[in-house]
């Protein structure tokens, strides 16, 4: 739960507001930003790793105003499409302060960034070097550039999200050689201005290991580069995946405890390699925005299910699903949920909550114990919802995207509002059909 939530005679109130209130003004389903949550756990990370950059990672979640908190905060911000980029223009956000990420930028994108004066491009195939030489080259600009490697490490994560084994998309190997060649490549391009690597293992990791692993070897490039290539890399960015707490059985460690446990180790391998520590920067995505949202949806239906063997599970139809959260159905992830409109003294039953899509796997949360008298209308909260939910939202069976309402000392704004039919149909062009309208 986010740091402002809390349960008053059984209502649940964030931002000193009552969902009820919230739900009777914005309707339901929604994303409910706490705003003073955001912007403690991005101080965090900034007071934490106070004389290194922190990169808030854009695709956790991303509008105009969190880009703003985020440069209010004095966090840089890593974007990696040309729509996220396009948000980050749109918010006013310091060009310089941006790093761009991506195994497959368009040339389009490319030249945006370029001309943006984006301050770190970070670039992941040999394809990349080249388009990037010829758009510096054409438009007679500078790029500065980090080099995406693959450390060779298993993350603990889920296979999905784990990005720094060998066989995955992204990064140059290390153990091939390809990174050696990318620097040497980038040191021979006129354009590019090589300013260091960047390693990302994966996300929602609370174990260090993989990181230091993973900080050590790219640390030996970073040595051999300066020996082979003859260039001293002044930065070092280690990526995000600083893993949060979803239910009580999570490790509820401090984030920002990890990022300086990280700085630890790279200062002590440097120290052992006899390097100057480089300018460090981390990216942390759903360490910050995760905890600082829930959703809240409305119950439609209440089911009793009998299993084999007798026991009975509740299933809880709410007004959303997998097109808010794709993440129970995409990474089996574990979700936490209660009552959020009033109090029960009711026993608590074994339930299910799903969504109203049309599949059975459209789970929202996939057991908790929730009170046997829910009715419809009951409101529903579900905590941790702020990193990849509305981010990696759709429109499956034409569903309307919930609005993103920020809370904050008794008063809340729409960041980001709720679909409307127009906007779906909008896209519709209606062409190519017979029938007369
Ligand atoms: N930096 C890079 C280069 C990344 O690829 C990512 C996440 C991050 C930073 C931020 O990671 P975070 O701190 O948020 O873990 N959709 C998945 C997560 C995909 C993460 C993709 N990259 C999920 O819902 O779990």
């Amino acid at each position: 739960w986010s740091s402002t939530a809390r349960k008053v005679d059984g209502v649940l109130e964030v931002g000193g507001i009552r969902v009820t209130d919230l739900v009777a003004e914005h309707g339901s389903p929604a994303y409910v930003l706490d705003e003073a949550d955001f912007r403690s756990r991005a101080r965090a990370f900034r007071d934490a790793f106070r004389e290194y950059d922190v990169f808030y990672a854009g695709k956790a979640f991303l509008c105009t105003t969190v880009a703003r908190w985020v440069a209010e905060e004095g966090l840089c911000l890593d974007v990696c499409s040309g729509g996220e980029l396009a948000v980050a223009e749109r918010a006013g956000f310091p060009a310089e302060r941006l790093g761009f990420h991506g195994n497959n930028k368009s040339v389009a994108e490319l030249a945006r960034a370029v001309e943006l004066g984006v301050g770190r491009i970070i670039v992941d195939s040999f394809h990349e070097i080249h388009r990037l030489a010829d758009l510096t080259r054409e438009l007679g600009r500078t790029a500065r550039v980090l080099i995406r490697v693959t450390a060779g490490v298993e993350a603990h994560t889920h296979e999905y999200i784990a990005t720094a084994h060998e066989d995955q998309k992204f990064g140059f190997s290390i153990s091939s050689g390809d990174a050696l060649a990318a620097a040497q490549q980038i040191r021979d391009t006129p354009g590019l201005e090589l300013l260091g690597l960047h390693s990302h293992i994966g996300s929602q990791i609370f174990d260090s290991s993989g990181f230091e692993v993973a900080a050590r070897r790219v640390l030996a490039l970073h040595a051999q580069i300066s020996e082979e290539v003859g260039v001293v890399l002044p930065e070092l960015d280690l990526g995000g995946g600083f893993g949060i707490a979803y239910t009580t059985q999570d490790d509820p460690s401090d984030p920002a405890q990890l990022a300086i446990e990280l700085t630890k180790i790279v200062t002590e391998e440097c120290k052992a390699r006899d390097l100057d520590v480089p300018r460090l920067s981390i990216e942390p995505g759903r360490a910050i925005v995760g905890p600082a949202v829930c959703t809240v949806y409305e119950v439609g239906t209440v089911k009793a299910v009998e299993l084999d063997g007798g026991a009975v599970r509740t299933y809880v139809s709410v007004d959303g699903g997998m097109s808010d959260n794709i993440r129970t159905a995409l990474y089996d992830a574990d979700y936490s949920c209660t009552l959020a409109s009033r109090s029960s003294d009711a026993p608590m039953l074994l339930s299910r909550v799903v969504g109203k899509h049309c599949e059975a796997g459209d789970i929202v949360v996939k057991d908790e114990f929730l009170p046997g008298d829910l009715v419809p209308g009951d409101l529903l909260a579900v905590p941790g919802t702020g990193a990849y939910c509305r981010s990696m939202s759709s429109n499956y069976n034409h569903a309307l995207r919930p609005p993103v309402v920020a809370v904050r000392d008794g008063v809340s704004t729409v960041l980001v509002r709720r679909e409307t039919e127009d906007d779906l149909l909008r896209l519709d062009t209606g062409a190519g059909a017979r029938m007369e309208d």
